[in-house]
């Protein structure tokens, strides 16, 4: 029999880890405090657009080999807890802690004496060392690891089980981090073993690395568009350099999501706190958030004054593939243009309820109902608009039938804020065709 696993938190990491634990064999008790979503996982009603997670979850749920509890008393038996609880963003960029502490306070009294506490939380660079203070404190003898995790919305169960490597941060020599690591040879992955505080680190760094290189291509975007030469040319030519490599280099609106924006700003508070200014990271942040006045000028470029026009805006999640709308650049696009005096018939294929949801609990939900149209399809969408906007790179827009657009939308006018589409063929199809960084 395997070892038992305990996971604690439900959210989009949480989920990953113990259904990909769970599909190798190990039993796991995975633990959800909030009601709601323990519910929808325990009741079936749970969604995701990750097709792949729904199919492995069912199927290990199915199999009993994972057990879902809003007790944190269940994880007595476990020996390895992975802690998967929300790090969100706090006040001047601080990192909220509250849900990690929350999470060692409540779990303490039922860890076994020799348990791991393995944290899987993005957490500033020396919150392990914090926590394992703590235990040392109270005298228990639990070993604290810091173990990131680089999964990508939308695609969690397949970074899980297909991670480029692990990256472990703890004492190399406690019998423990030995086991673990034997363990974990067997998914043969690249593994680093780090101290708490390298792994803490590379988490950020890996992020704000990520945020750098979509700036660094967005400013050469806005450089090609008055040169006159094609970013998505460009990308592809510095890319074949190995020391470069074509990721992460998809011109557009800007980056979002609960992910990046967040560590970015926690990144420069961490090194506010040491008295360091980082105007890299600063110019990196500034550079994505004047990157969403782009669809903007497009349109004023077109039009001029953009009050009262009417347009199709398709997309609203932080990127394709993810139901999310948290810190959502497309969101913030949009509600640029409805303060604009803007009118929109907006689609998402997974995001609009979840940006009613958003909006409501923001409160303006009925500020924006007589500017907004909720519409069931793209095509929807399209009638009666001047023109469309895409903010999100979904396949199915990628995919979409251009005849039939060309024909659903007259002006044939459309901006792109994901470059979805050739400038050439559009041109031929004959959209009057606006995209990020690029001349027909
Ligand atoms: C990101 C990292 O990629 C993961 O490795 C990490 O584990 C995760 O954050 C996390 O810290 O939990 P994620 O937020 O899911 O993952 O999304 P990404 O795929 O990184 O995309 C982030 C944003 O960048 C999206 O808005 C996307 O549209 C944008 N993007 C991405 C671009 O504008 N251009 C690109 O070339 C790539």
């Amino acid at each position: 029999m395997k070892q038992r696993l305990g996971v604690l938190g439900g959210g989009y990491v949480g989920l990953a880890v113990a259904v990909g634990f769970a599909e190798r064999g190990f039993p796991v008790v995975l633990v959800e405090s909030s009601e709601a979503r323990f519910q929808a996982l325990t009741e079936g009603s749970f969604f995701s657009s990750e097709e792949d997670l729904v199919k492995a979850f069912e199927k290990v749920k199915e199999d009993g080999i994972i057990h879902i509890t809003n007790r944190v008393e269940d994880i007595q038996e476990v020996v390895y807890l992975f802690v998967c609880v929300g790090t969100p963003e706090g006040k001047e960029g601080k990192t909220d802690l509250r849900p990690l502490w929350a999470a060692v306070e409540q779990s303490s009294p039922y860890l076994r004496e020799d348990a791991c506490f393995i944290i899987k939380s993005t957490v500033p660079v020396g919150t392990g060392d914090q926590v394992q203070a703590w235990f040392n404190e109270k005298g228990k003898a639990v070993q604290v690891l810091s173990y990131p995790e680089f999964l990508r919305e939308g695609k969690t169960l397949e970074d899980f089980r297909q991670p480029s490597r692990i990256v472990m941060g703890g004492d190399p020599h406690h019998p423990r981090v030995k086991e673990l690591r034997h363990l974990l040879a067997e998914f043969s992955l690249p593994l680093l073993l780090t101290s708490r505080r390298d792994a803490e680190m590379i988490k950020y760094a890996a992020n704000a690395f990520l945020a750098t290189k979509i700036s660094f291509i967005n400013q050469m975007a806005q450089l090609c568009e008055v040169l006159g030469s094609d970013i998505q040319t460009v990308a592809k030519g510095i890319g074949m350099d190995p020391r470069i490599g074509q990721a992460f280099l998809a011109a557009g609106i800007g980056y979002g999501g609960p992910c990046l924006p967040k560590d970015m700003a926690s990144l420069m508070e961490q090194g506010r706190m040491q008295d360091l200014e980082m105007p890299l990271l600063a110019a990196v942040t500034r550079i994505n958030d004047d990157q969403r006045q782009w669809v903007r000028s497009q349109l004023r470029k077109q039009w001029g004054e953009l009050k009262g026009r009417f347009l199709a805006v398709w997309g609203v999640t932080f990127k394709g593939g993810s139901e999310d709308v948290r810190e959502s650049q497309a969101v913030s696009v949009l509600e640029d243009l409805l303060g604009e005096g803007v009118h929109i018939q907006l689609y998402d294929p997974f995001g609009l309820e979840p940006l009613k949801r958003q909006w409501e609990s923001r409160g303006v939900l009925e500020s924006y109902a007589g500017q907004v149209q909720w519409a069931k399809n793209c095509w929807e969408s399209l009638e009666r608009t001047e023109g469309l906007v895409i903010l999100t790179d979904w396949q199915e827009f990628k995919e979409v039938d251009l005849q039939r657009l060309k024909t659903e939308l007259p002006s044939a006018f459309i901006v792109d804020g994901r470059n979805l589409f050739y400038p050439s063929m559009m041109d031929q199809l004959g959209f009057k065709y606006v995209s990020v960084g690029r001349k027909v």
